[in-house]
Parts: structure tokens; sequence; C-alpha cells
């Protein structure tokens, strides 16, 4: 499977992955064979990538964390609820309480899987989806760093909340198919207190989610919003939330960019522990969610190419590659797997874009 953009799509691939939005209906379906139509549909619905099949890893299935009806439903009931806080502000803590459960449960019994694919989503629907993924990833971090059951839940709880502010931005900011100007950034900074004031006024909600909405934008060197707290002052939940948040956002296509792959979102993250995120908590996140996930095509430093087929927790940068091109560029003569993990001096060296369209010779 291999995430292409809509733009690139051909008649004849075939969908990889069910594309859903956010309630959960489904627009496409894995297994279609993509047409002239569907293709024009798909851009017409403002979603620029999609997951298609690679027919040299069509015996593979990967393995996921969450399993998907589960997570459109987390999404809908989220949807839901946002929408009831965007017209009467009223919070519903039962409800949000229910899907963390849901999201700790689901993940905690699969805690030894990686997180492997980016979402599928039409614009509107970001905040929403966004929403869930935070709260799954920060889970996953949890887990972890040790954490028990009461101490997930509340994180799950928070991930969900982090961003409830957003329902109190004017829709044509939070949208926005464009970068933002600089006063419309400020707008949108006010959604963490925002949300920290909905959540602290309502008594069932503990202090430290309302926090985690409050604190998730700032940063350890004080370079963060809205009060420029440091170091200590930031509640761990906090940092996770953060680190969740940024890697999400960065994998995901905006309006105005495509999501970037995940390697280069962990180079950027780890880049950013140096004075921005907290290193301990970005060291566990990617040991669940795969830099390298089964599908990418990659170049190994013998100079073959070809596919990963299999990421473990041990491992996470030395997967299982099958091999399809040699040295050369050429059709391999024999289509091989190649387990780094068992070859201490080889390691990938690259990781191809679609757009490099890499051309395999036909299965
Ligand atoms: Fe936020």
């Amino acid at each position: 499977m291999q995430r292409v953009s809509t733009s690139n799509l051909q008649p004849g691939q075939v969908i990889g992955r069910d594309i859903l939005n956010a309630d959960g209906d489904v627009l496409l379906r894995w297994g279609i064979v993509l047409t002239e139509k569907y293709i024009k549909r798909l851009i017409d619905l403002d979603i620029y990538s999609v997951y298609i099949e690679n027919p040299y890893i069509k015996d593979i299935i990967i393995p996921q964390p969450i399993n998907e009806r589960i997570r459109i439903k987390a999404v809908k009931i989220l949807k839901e609820n946002f929408l009831r806080i965007r017209a009467n502000k009223i919070l519903d803590i039962r409800e949000f309480s229910a899907i963390a459960n849901l999201v700790v449960d689901e993940v905690c019994a699969n805690r030894n899987l990686l997180i492997h694919l980016t979402d599928i989503r039409a614009y509107d629907d970001y905040t929403f989806i966004h929403s869930v993924n935070v709260s799954i990833l920060a889970v996953f971090a949890g887990i972890g760093l040790g954490y028990g059951e009461t101490k997930l839940k509340e994180l799950a709880l928070g991930g969900l909340l982090h961003d409830v502010g957003k329902m109190f931005v004017p829709k044509d900011i939070l949208n926005k198919p464009a970068k933002l100007t600089e006063a419309e950034m400020e707008i949108m900074k006010g959604h963490s207190l925002l949300g920290f004031e909905l959540l602290r006024k309502n008594p069932e909600v503990s202090l430290l989610v309302a926090h985690m909405a409050f604190q998730h934008h700032e940063r350890p060197n004080g370079s963060g919003y809205p009060r420029g707290l440091q170091g200590d002052e930031i509640h761990e939940y906090a940092n996770i939330i953060a680190i969740a948040d940024v890697y999400d956002a960065l994998i995901s296509d905006r309006p105005y960019r495509r999501g970037i792959l995940p390697h280069e979102a962990y180079e950027i993250l780890l880049e950013l522990t140096r004075t921005q995120l907290d290193l301990t908590i970005l060291k566990v996140f990617f040991k669940y969610v795969a830099i390298f996930p089964v599908g990418s095509l990659v170049q190994i430093n013998t100079g073959e190419i070809g596919v990963v087929i299999e990421v473990t927790q041990q491992f996470p940068l030395k997967p299982k590659i099958r091999i399809i091109l040699n040295a050369s560029g050429h059709a391999a003569d024999k289509v091989y797997e190649m387990n780094l993990k068992d070859r201490p001096t080889q390691f990938i060296i690259k990781v191809f874009r679609e757009e490099e369209r890499i051309v395999f010779p036909p299965v």
C-alpha cells in the first residue's frame, strides 16, 4: 500500500484502504479499481491523497493498532459533540470519557503493534480526526512511559479535548484553505485559553485535562503560548500532547501543503527536541510510530531499491525489505527479502516520494 496524491492517480490503480469521511460514510471502498470518474470525484471531495495497492506487497497485511471501525466511530461521536459545543457551549463529558476509554482499551490490547497510516481526510473534518489521532498517539506514548490505566484515560481524554477551544474560533479561520495571516493566527492561538475556560468550568472534568488544553502549545524553552511557560512549569501530559499534535499535523495533508513522510517528521521532531520538545517522550513515541511504514519505497546503501514489508518496535530503523531493483536500477534477477536488523552494515539511505516515480517491472 502506498499513499499517492489524488492529482497523481492513474486509472487502473486499486484503492488500498477504505476512504471514509468523519461521519463514517465510505466514500470509496478498498479494492475498487480507479477510473477517471472516481479520481475526479476524490478531487471534488477535497481529498488530496489516498492509499493504493502495491502489487509487490499484495500478500502483506498491515496490522493496525486501532480497529478502523472503532476509530471512525470515535471520530463521529467527537464531531457530533464538538458541533454541539460550538452551537450551544454545552459539554457532555460522559460522551468524551466513553471515547477515551474505548481508545485506551483498544490501544492497550494492541500495544505491541506500530502505528502505520496517515489519515485521508477532507479539510473540514481535520479538527475532529486530528483530535482522535492525538488521543491515540498520546496513549501510546503514555504506555511507553509506564502509565497505568487511570493516567492513560486522563491522557486520552486530554488528547480528545486539547483543541476543543477551536470550536470558538470562527469557521472561516479554522478551515481557511490557505496559510493564516498574522491577525488570524492570533485569533487561532486563542483556542488554548478558550478550551481551558470551557473545561475548567465543568466540575466533572479533571483540572489536568483542562490544563492539557491550556498548555499543549507551550514549549520547554518558553517559546510557546499562551503564557510562555518553561521547563517544569509545563505538565508532562501537555508535553506528550504537544508531540502527538505536531507529529499528526506534519504528516497530514493541509489545504496549503501536502503531508510529509513519517521519517521526515521524525527528523523534524528530533531537531525540535533541542529547543522545543521533550526528548525522552519523543524517543518513547517513536517506539510505537513507524518511521518507515510498511509500503515505503526505499533505497539501501547497497544501491538496491525495494518496499518495506515489516517493521518492529525493537528495530524501528531496520525494517525488512523486499528488494525489487538492483543497484543499477534494473529488475533484480530474483525478488528477495532483506532483513536490515540482521545486517549491521546495511541501512536505508533514501525514501522515495511519489513524484520520483520509481518504476517497478510488472509483477
Ligand atoms: Fe492546538
